[in-house]
């Protein structure tokens, strides 16, 4: 008898990869919706649910998962900050990741944003297909000499800090768990989060949403940065208090500002909009300026990812099904 596994939030790229994956033993159930308060019912007779971002699991919503039968749920993301695990493990429920399906395709995104919004890549190709040749408004700056500061050199902040050195960057880092060995590897220097605001060109976010994170770029740090500096943000929404933000932008404070992620981008982002009033007045009032700009949580998005994401969430699909121990560093609660 085939494991039933209730997929929420599916788009056309996730059915493709997951069924072209191992699907031995499993029954899946790709479903479009989100997993709310009001779909919840639609995991019943699931004995695992697959969950991705900004699918809802927060305490009641896992009681009734479990109520429903459901003992395993599999994030088939990075990011858990979503989930309550403390309430998870009280109610016997399984909790698994995706660590690390390819922290290069997340780290290669942040270096698209950063190249195209320095030298303004979108704004050139729409005058050119326009037939507008003119350069006027299309200045950026070297990247080369100028001082990059990451927050948070895990897996995918290391890659983006080794990349900027390779163009010549100097890379400033802060993180609570500083590695010094591979800092002193690359020559880049850890500081405190004060020190990199203060004086970085470019700052890259790349901590996990945490309450110690949540609102990291806030009113004081905007102010405490170097004129004119850039922020790119693939890691969370939360990390930025967009209000503040927009202030900073408003005032020149900041230079510019290029975002995966969104403080409130849960329902808006992975749905086409574009026959509908935009009710968000914040992000309507972000995509006004022209140095900033916004991907809709794409960062993940590549083939590797994809294939790696439905490879390591299949296998412990699987394995919750008959008792084997989840693949190691998978398993959240
Ligand atoms: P990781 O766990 O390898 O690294 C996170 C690092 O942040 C760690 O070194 C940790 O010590 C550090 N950190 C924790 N609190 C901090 C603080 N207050 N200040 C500075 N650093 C702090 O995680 P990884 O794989 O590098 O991913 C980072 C984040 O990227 C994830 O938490 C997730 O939110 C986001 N992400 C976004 C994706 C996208 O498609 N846009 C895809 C995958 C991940």
């Amino acid at each position: 008898m085939p494991l039933t596994v209730a997929f929420f939030d599916t788009k056309p790229y996730d059915r493709d990869y997951f069924s072209a994956a191992d699907t031995a033993g499993l029954d899946l159930r790709f479903l479009e919706h989100r997993l709310t308060a009001a779909t919840v019912s639609t995991a019943q007779g699931a004995a695992a649910v697959c969950c991705f971002v900004n699918d809802r699991l927060d305490r009641p919503l896992l009681a009734q998962l479990r109520d429903a039968g459901v003992r395993h749920v599999a994030l088939r993301c990075a990011g858990f900050n979503n989930a309550d695990l403390a309430a998870a493990k009280e109610l016997g429920l399984a909790v698994t990741r995706v660590p690390a399906y390819s922290p290069h395709a997340v780290a290669e995104h942040t270096l698209a944003l950063l190249l195209t919004l320095n030298r303004k890549i979108h704004r050139a190709h729409n005058r050119v297909r326009e037939q507008n040749f003119s350069l006027a408004g299309l200045v950026g700056f070297d990247l080369h000499g100028k001082t990059a500061g990451i927050v948070g050199t895990g897996k995918i902040g290391r890659i983006v800090a080794e990349i900027l050195r390779g163009f010549g960057m100097r890379v400033l880092a802060c993180d609570p768990f500083p590695d010094a060995v591979w800092a002193a590897q690359h020559r880049i220097s850890y500081v405190s989060k004060t020190e990199l605001f203060a004086q970085s060109d470019v700052i890259s976010l790349h901590s996990p949403l945490t309450p110690e994170t949540h609102h990291l770029v806030n009113e004081p740090t905007l102010a405490a940065m170097k004129r004119g500096a850039f922020i790119v943000n693939t890691s969370r929404g939360k990390l930025i208090d967009t209000a503040a933000l927009i202030e900073a932008l408003k005032s020149g404070r900041v230079g510019g500002v290029a975002l995966d992620v969104y403080e409130e981008e849960e329902g808006v982002f992975f749905e086409d909009h574009s026959d509908r009033v935009l009710a968000d007045d914040e992000l309507a009032r972000l995509l006004t300026f022209p140095n900033v700009l916004i991907t809709a949580h794409q960062a993940f998005l590549t083939r590797e990812a994809l294939s790696e994401i439905a490879r390591v969430t299949l296998e412990n699909l699987r394995r919750a099904a008959s008792g084997v121990p989840f693949l190691e560093g998978t398993q959240l609660a």
